[in-house]
Protein backbone atom coordinates (compact mmCIF):
# COMPACT_ATOMS: atom_id res chain seq x y z
CA UNK A 1 0.00 0.00 0.00
CA UNK A 2 1.20 3.44 -0.68
CA UNK A 3 1.24 5.89 2.19
CA UNK A 4 0.22 9.31 1.25
CA UNK A 5 1.02 12.44 3.34
CA UNK A 6 -0.62 15.39 2.76
CA UNK A 7 -0.04 19.24 4.94
CA UNK A 8 -3.60 20.17 6.31
CA UNK A 9 -5.22 22.73 7.73
CA UNK A 10 -8.71 23.01 8.89
CA UNK A 11 -9.74 24.30 5.66
CA UNK A 12 -8.20 21.87 3.67
CA UNK A 13 -11.65 20.79 2.46
CA UNK A 14 -10.67 18.46 -0.41
CA UNK A 15 -8.49 16.28 1.50
CA UNK A 16 -10.42 16.22 4.67
CA UNK A 17 -13.33 14.92 2.17
CA UNK A 18 -11.23 12.24 0.97
CA UNK A 19 -10.41 11.56 4.81
CA UNK A 20 -13.29 10.73 6.00
CA UNK A 21 -14.53 9.05 3.41
CA UNK A 22 -11.90 6.81 3.82
CA UNK A 23 -12.63 6.63 7.82
CA UNK A 24 -16.50 5.47 6.68
CA UNK A 25 -15.38 3.09 4.48
CA UNK A 26 -13.54 1.08 6.97
CA UNK A 27 -9.32 2.40 6.36
CA UNK A 28 -7.07 4.22 8.57
CA UNK A 29 -6.15 7.40 8.49
CA UNK A 30 -3.73 9.10 10.70
CA UNK A 31 -4.49 12.23 12.20
CA UNK A 32 -2.64 15.14 14.68
CA UNK A 33 -4.19 15.57 17.41
CA UNK A 34 -2.64 18.84 20.21
CA UNK A 35 -1.34 15.65 22.65
CA UNK A 36 0.18 12.77 19.83
CA UNK A 37 -0.47 12.18 16.31
CA UNK A 38 -3.61 9.17 16.72
CA UNK A 39 -4.39 6.27 13.96
CA UNK A 40 -7.93 6.76 13.45
CA UNK A 41 -10.31 4.42 12.01
CA UNK A 42 -14.32 4.29 12.65
CA UNK A 43 -15.40 3.25 15.94
CA UNK A 44 -18.56 1.74 15.25
CA UNK A 45 -16.40 -0.63 12.80
CA UNK A 46 -14.86 -3.46 14.67
CA UNK A 47 -13.25 -4.53 11.44
CA UNK A 48 -11.73 -1.52 11.19
CA UNK A 49 -10.16 -1.28 14.71
CA UNK A 50 -9.00 -4.95 14.26
CA UNK A 51 -6.83 -3.40 11.50
CA UNK A 52 -5.65 -0.88 14.10
CA UNK A 53 -4.24 -3.32 16.39
CA UNK A 54 -2.10 -4.96 13.05
CA UNK A 55 -0.98 -1.72 12.30
CA UNK A 56 0.35 -0.89 15.45
CA UNK A 57 1.54 -4.53 16.85
CA UNK A 58 -1.03 -3.84 19.51
CA UNK A 59 -1.84 -6.28 22.14
CA UNK A 60 -5.18 -6.83 21.77
CA UNK A 61 -5.98 -6.27 25.18
CA UNK A 62 -5.16 -2.94 25.06
CA UNK A 63 -8.20 -0.76 24.84
CA UNK A 64 -8.78 1.99 22.38
CA UNK A 65 -9.63 5.78 22.76
CA UNK A 66 -13.02 7.10 21.31
CA UNK A 67 -12.73 10.57 19.85
CA UNK A 68 -15.44 13.22 19.39
CA UNK A 69 -15.88 16.19 17.74
CA UNK A 70 -18.08 17.67 20.78
CA UNK A 71 -18.40 16.51 24.20
CA UNK A 72 -22.28 16.18 24.58
CA UNK A 73 -21.53 13.04 21.68
CA UNK A 74 -20.39 10.99 24.43
CA UNK A 75 -23.83 10.73 25.08
CA UNK A 76 -24.40 7.98 22.34
CA UNK A 77 -21.69 5.87 23.31
CA UNK A 78 -21.54 6.21 27.37
CA UNK A 79 -23.21 6.83 30.29
CA UNK A 80 -22.23 10.51 31.40
CA UNK A 81 -22.53 12.18 34.59
CA UNK A 82 -22.79 15.69 36.10
CA UNK A 83 -18.90 15.42 37.06
CA UNK A 84 -18.40 14.34 32.87
CA UNK A 85 -20.36 17.81 32.25
CA UNK A 86 -18.55 19.58 34.54
CA UNK A 87 -14.98 18.26 33.77
CA UNK A 88 -16.45 18.51 29.55
CA UNK A 89 -17.65 22.77 30.10
CA UNK A 90 -14.03 23.73 31.41
CA UNK A 91 -11.42 21.09 29.92
CA UNK A 92 -13.11 20.01 26.75
CA UNK A 93 -11.88 19.90 23.97
CA UNK A 94 -8.10 19.67 25.38
CA UNK A 95 -5.59 16.67 26.10
CA UNK A 96 -8.02 14.97 28.70
CA UNK A 97 -9.38 11.48 28.29
CA UNK A 98 -12.17 10.37 30.45
CA UNK A 99 -13.26 6.37 31.10
CA UNK A 100 -17.15 5.89 31.50
CA UNK A 101 -19.03 2.77 31.00
CA UNK A 102 -20.12 1.88 27.84
CA UNK A 103 -22.97 1.59 25.37
CA UNK A 104 -23.77 -1.42 23.47
CA UNK A 105 -23.10 0.45 20.55
CA UNK A 106 -19.58 0.34 21.11
CA UNK A 107 -17.24 -3.00 19.70
CA UNK A 108 -15.87 -4.86 22.63
CA UNK A 109 -12.97 -4.63 20.14
CA UNK A 110 -12.45 -1.15 20.73
CA UNK A 111 -12.65 -1.58 24.88
CA UNK A 112 -10.82 -5.15 24.73
CA UNK A 113 -13.93 -6.68 26.07
CA UNK A 114 -14.33 -3.79 29.20
CA UNK A 115 -17.19 -2.89 29.84
CA UNK A 116 -15.69 0.73 30.13
CA UNK A 117 -14.84 2.97 27.26
CA UNK A 118 -12.09 6.06 27.56
CA UNK A 119 -13.64 9.31 25.83
CA UNK A 120 -11.75 12.25 23.92
CA UNK A 121 -12.40 15.59 22.48
CA UNK A 122 -9.56 16.93 20.79
CA UNK A 123 -8.23 20.40 20.16
CA UNK A 124 -6.95 20.33 17.16
CA UNK A 125 -8.42 22.16 14.35
CA UNK A 126 -7.84 19.32 11.94
CA UNK A 127 -8.84 16.52 14.38
CA UNK A 128 -12.11 18.00 15.12
CA UNK A 129 -13.25 18.78 11.59
CA UNK A 130 -12.53 15.93 10.05
CA UNK A 131 -14.28 13.75 13.13
CA UNK A 132 -17.27 15.96 12.40
CA UNK A 133 -17.37 15.69 8.65
CA UNK A 134 -16.77 11.68 8.98
CA UNK A 135 -20.01 12.07 11.24
CA UNK A 136 -18.67 8.62 13.23
CA UNK A 137 -16.84 8.56 16.27
CA UNK A 138 -12.86 7.90 15.67
CA UNK A 139 -11.24 5.33 17.37
CA UNK A 140 -7.26 5.99 17.75
CA UNK A 141 -4.36 5.14 19.67
CA UNK A 142 -1.20 6.76 19.16
CA UNK A 143 -0.02 6.62 15.66
CA UNK A 144 3.71 4.94 16.53
CA UNK A 145 4.29 0.70 16.23
CA UNK A 146 3.79 -0.87 19.71
CA UNK A 147 6.66 -0.20 21.83
CA UNK A 148 7.71 3.31 20.13
CA UNK A 149 7.51 6.76 21.52
CA UNK A 150 4.79 8.36 20.24
CA UNK A 151 4.63 10.30 17.30
CA UNK A 152 4.64 14.57 17.35
CA UNK A 153 4.87 14.80 13.83
CA UNK A 154 4.03 13.32 10.78
CA UNK A 155 7.33 12.03 9.85
CA UNK A 156 7.52 10.31 12.92
CA UNK A 157 4.02 8.57 11.96
CA UNK A 158 5.66 7.62 8.53
CA UNK A 159 9.07 6.64 10.09
CA UNK A 160 6.37 3.63 11.45
CA UNK A 161 3.45 3.28 9.31
CA UNK A 162 4.51 3.40 5.94
CA UNK A 163 3.21 0.79 3.65
CA UNK A 164 0.51 0.16 6.52
CA UNK A 165 -2.38 2.97 5.98
CA UNK A 166 -3.30 4.82 2.90
CA UNK A 167 -3.17 8.15 4.48
CA UNK A 168 -1.48 10.46 7.23
CA UNK A 169 -2.89 14.09 7.62
CA UNK A 170 0.14 16.59 8.42
CA UNK A 171 -0.64 19.28 10.88
CA UNK A 172 3.00 19.94 12.23
CA UNK A 173 4.32 19.42 15.73
CA UNK A 174 1.83 18.94 18.11
CA UNK A 175 1.64 21.32 20.93
CA UNK A 176 1.85 19.13 23.91
CA UNK A 177 3.95 16.50 22.63
CA UNK A 178 2.63 13.86 25.39
CA UNK A 179 -0.62 11.35 25.08
CA UNK A 180 -3.46 13.12 27.05
CA UNK A 181 -4.44 12.61 30.84
CA UNK A 182 -6.48 9.41 31.06
CA UNK A 183 -8.68 9.53 34.43
CA UNK A 184 -11.47 7.00 35.76
CA UNK A 185 -14.73 8.99 36.99
CA UNK A 186 -17.93 8.10 39.19
CA UNK A 187 -20.15 10.84 40.32
CA UNK A 188 -17.66 11.62 43.26
CA UNK A 189 -14.29 10.44 42.38
CA UNK A 190 -11.28 10.71 39.68
CA UNK A 191 -8.80 8.46 39.51
CA UNK A 192 -5.31 9.25 37.56
CA UNK A 193 -4.51 6.68 35.11
CA UNK A 194 -2.20 8.03 32.96
CA UNK A 195 -0.50 11.91 33.78
CA UNK A 196 -0.74 14.21 30.97
CA UNK A 197 -1.22 18.63 30.65
CA UNK A 198 -4.48 18.35 32.72
CA UNK A 199 -2.76 17.91 36.26
CA UNK A 200 -3.99 16.61 38.99
CA UNK A 201 -4.21 19.90 40.52
CA UNK A 202 -6.53 21.23 37.93
CA UNK A 203 -9.01 17.92 37.98
CA UNK A 204 -8.90 18.75 42.00
CA UNK A 205 -10.91 21.95 41.76
CA UNK A 206 -13.76 19.63 40.26
CA UNK A 207 -13.63 17.09 42.78
CA UNK A 208 -12.38 16.15 46.13
CA UNK A 209 -11.92 12.97 45.97
CA UNK A 210 -8.62 12.59 43.30
CA UNK A 211 -6.55 9.03 43.41
CA UNK A 212 -3.36 8.58 41.67
CA UNK A 213 -3.06 5.15 40.30
CA UNK A 214 0.10 3.05 41.66
CA UNK A 215 1.58 2.44 38.75
CA UNK A 216 1.55 6.20 36.97
CA UNK A 217 4.95 6.41 39.61
CA UNK A 218 5.66 2.91 40.42
CA UNK A 219 5.72 -0.78 38.73
CA UNK A 220 3.43 -2.74 38.71
CA UNK A 221 3.93 -5.24 41.68
CA UNK A 222 4.45 -8.94 40.22
CA UNK A 223 0.44 -10.87 39.68
CA UNK A 224 -0.96 -6.69 40.70
CA UNK A 225 -4.19 -6.40 38.12
CA UNK A 226 -3.97 -2.66 36.55
CA UNK A 227 -6.30 -0.61 36.11
CA UNK A 228 -5.75 0.62 32.90
CA UNK A 229 -4.27 -2.33 30.42
CA UNK A 230 -1.92 -0.02 29.07
CA UNK A 231 -0.27 0.22 32.31
CA UNK A 232 1.13 -3.40 32.14
CA UNK A 233 3.03 -2.76 29.32
CA UNK A 234 6.53 -1.60 29.08
CA UNK A 235 5.86 0.92 27.22
CA UNK A 236 9.02 2.33 24.97
CA UNK A 237 12.57 1.48 25.66
CA UNK A 238 15.37 3.20 23.90
CA UNK A 239 17.70 0.57 22.44
CA UNK A 240 20.59 2.28 24.44
CA UNK A 241 20.34 1.92 28.68
CA UNK A 242 18.85 4.91 29.92
CA UNK A 243 19.70 6.45 33.25
CA UNK A 244 17.70 9.08 34.51
CA UNK A 245 20.30 10.94 37.42
CA UNK A 246 18.52 12.76 40.45
CA UNK A 247 20.18 15.77 40.67
CA UNK A 248 19.43 16.50 44.47
CA UNK A 249 22.27 13.90 45.33
CA UNK A 250 24.34 13.67 42.40
CA UNK A 251 25.62 16.53 40.72
CA UNK A 252 24.13 15.97 37.18
CA UNK A 253 27.33 17.67 34.93
CA UNK A 254 30.37 16.39 36.92
CA UNK A 255 28.91 12.90 36.82
CA UNK A 256 28.19 12.90 33.10
CA UNK A 257 30.67 15.02 31.96
CA UNK A 258 33.05 11.90 33.65
CA UNK A 259 30.99 9.80 31.57
CA UNK A 260 31.22 11.25 28.18
CA UNK A 261 35.25 10.66 28.74
CA UNK A 262 34.39 6.93 29.22
CA UNK A 263 31.28 6.01 27.34
CA UNK A 264 29.27 6.50 24.32
CA UNK A 265 26.75 8.23 25.83
CA UNK A 266 24.13 10.32 24.86
CA UNK A 267 23.41 13.64 27.34
CA UNK A 268 19.65 15.22 27.50
CA UNK A 269 20.80 17.72 29.64
CA UNK A 270 18.93 21.65 30.31
CA UNK A 271 19.65 24.11 27.84
CA UNK A 272 21.70 25.97 30.78
CA UNK A 273 23.79 22.84 31.06
CA UNK A 274 25.01 22.60 27.03
CA UNK A 275 28.10 24.69 27.61
CA UNK A 276 29.41 23.31 31.01
CA UNK A 277 29.61 19.73 28.96
CA UNK A 278 31.35 18.26 26.08
CA UNK A 279 29.40 19.28 22.61
CA UNK A 280 29.12 15.08 21.88
CA UNK A 281 25.79 13.93 21.35
CA UNK A 282 24.09 16.50 23.16
CA UNK A 283 20.38 16.25 23.48
CA UNK A 284 19.01 19.49 24.75
CA UNK A 285 15.54 19.14 26.47
CA UNK A 286 15.11 23.24 26.97
CA UNK A 287 15.13 25.30 29.41
CA UNK A 288 15.61 23.83 33.44
CA UNK A 289 12.13 26.00 34.31
CA UNK A 290 10.22 25.37 31.08
CA UNK A 291 8.22 22.29 31.51
CA UNK A 292 5.80 22.78 28.54
CA UNK A 293 8.97 23.10 26.41
CA UNK A 294 10.68 20.02 28.13
CA UNK A 295 7.44 17.93 27.54
CA UNK A 296 7.06 18.80 23.90
CA UNK A 297 10.65 17.74 22.78
CA UNK A 298 10.44 14.39 25.38
CA UNK A 299 9.63 12.17 22.57
CA UNK A 300 11.26 13.75 19.71
CA UNK A 301 14.64 13.81 21.42
CA UNK A 302 13.93 9.74 22.48
CA UNK A 303 13.58 8.86 19.10
CA UNK A 304 16.57 10.86 17.72
CA UNK A 305 18.54 9.19 20.84
CA UNK A 306 17.36 5.91 19.39
CA UNK A 307 18.76 7.17 15.70
CA UNK A 308 23.03 8.33 17.77
CA UNK A 309 24.09 4.61 18.30
CA UNK A 310 24.98 5.45 21.71
CA UNK A 311 25.21 2.41 24.64
CA UNK A 312 23.73 4.34 27.23
CA UNK A 313 21.78 8.00 27.35
CA UNK A 314 21.77 9.85 30.88
CA UNK A 315 19.14 12.19 31.34
CA UNK A 316 17.59 14.37 34.68
CA UNK A 317 15.31 12.38 36.85
CA UNK A 318 11.73 14.66 36.39
CA UNK A 319 10.21 16.30 39.14
CA UNK A 320 6.96 14.17 39.89
CA UNK A 321 4.62 16.75 40.67
CA UNK A 322 2.51 19.13 38.33
CA UNK A 323 3.25 19.06 34.73
CA UNK A 324 6.04 17.43 35.17
CA UNK A 325 4.73 14.37 36.68
CA UNK A 326 3.84 13.50 32.85
CA UNK A 327 7.44 13.72 32.14
CA UNK A 328 8.10 11.49 34.99
CA UNK A 329 5.92 8.73 33.61
CA UNK A 330 6.91 8.79 30.66
CA UNK A 331 10.80 8.43 31.40
CA UNK A 332 10.65 6.01 34.56
CA UNK A 333 9.09 3.61 31.80
CA UNK A 334 11.49 4.00 29.14
CA UNK A 335 14.44 3.49 32.26
CA UNK A 336 12.96 0.55 33.51
CA UNK A 337 13.16 2.76 36.72
CA UNK A 338 17.24 2.41 36.60
CA UNK A 339 17.56 5.89 38.83
CA UNK A 340 20.60 7.23 39.79
CA UNK A 341 20.74 8.82 43.34
O1 LIG B 1 -3.46 11.86 23.60
C1 LIG B 1 -3.95 10.74 23.44
O2 LIG B 1 -4.68 10.20 24.30
C2 LIG B 1 -3.67 10.01 22.11
C3 LIG B 1 -4.32 10.80 21.00
C4 LIG B 1 -4.22 10.13 19.66
O3 LIG B 1 -5.66 11.06 21.33
N1 LIG B 1 -4.12 8.66 22.17
C5 LIG B 1 -3.50 7.71 22.92
O4 LIG B 1 -4.06 6.44 22.83
O5 LIG B 1 -2.53 7.93 23.62
P1 LIG B 1 -3.30 5.12 23.32
O6 LIG B 1 -4.13 4.01 22.78
O7 LIG B 1 -1.89 5.17 22.91
O8 LIG B 1 -3.46 5.14 24.86
C6 LIG B 1 -4.72 4.89 25.46
C7 LIG B 1 -4.58 4.51 26.90
C8 LIG B 1 -3.99 3.11 27.04
O9 LIG B 1 -3.08 3.12 28.12
C9 LIG B 1 -5.23 2.27 27.38
O10 LIG B 1 -4.92 1.13 28.15
C10 LIG B 1 -6.09 3.25 28.15
O11 LIG B 1 -5.86 4.50 27.51
N2 LIG B 1 -7.53 2.92 28.04
C11 LIG B 1 -8.32 2.99 26.95
N3 LIG B 1 -9.58 2.57 27.24
C12 LIG B 1 -9.58 2.22 28.54
C13 LIG B 1 -10.57 1.69 29.44
N4 LIG B 1 -11.80 1.44 29.03
N5 LIG B 1 -10.21 1.45 30.72
C14 LIG B 1 -8.95 1.71 31.16
N6 LIG B 1 -7.96 2.20 30.36
C15 LIG B 1 -8.27 2.44 29.07
MG1 LIG C 1 0.06 4.74 22.76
Amino acid sequence: MVTEIFKVDKDSLDILNKAAELLRTGELVAIPTETVYGLGANAFDKNACLNIFKAKGRPGDNPLIVHIANPLDAEQIAYTNPLYYKLADKLMPGPLTVILPKREVIPAEVTAGLDSVAIRCPAHPVANKLIEMAGIPIAAPSANSSGKPSPTTASHVFDDMEGKIPLILDGGECDVGVESTVIKITENEIVLLRPGAVTVEMLKDFCENVSIAGAVKEELKAGEKPLSPGMKYKHYAPAAELYLIDDKSVNFVEFTKEKQKAESCAVMCYDEELPLLENKNLLPVGKREDIKNQTKRLFILLRKADKMGVDTIYAHLPDDTGESLAIYNRMIRACAHKIIK
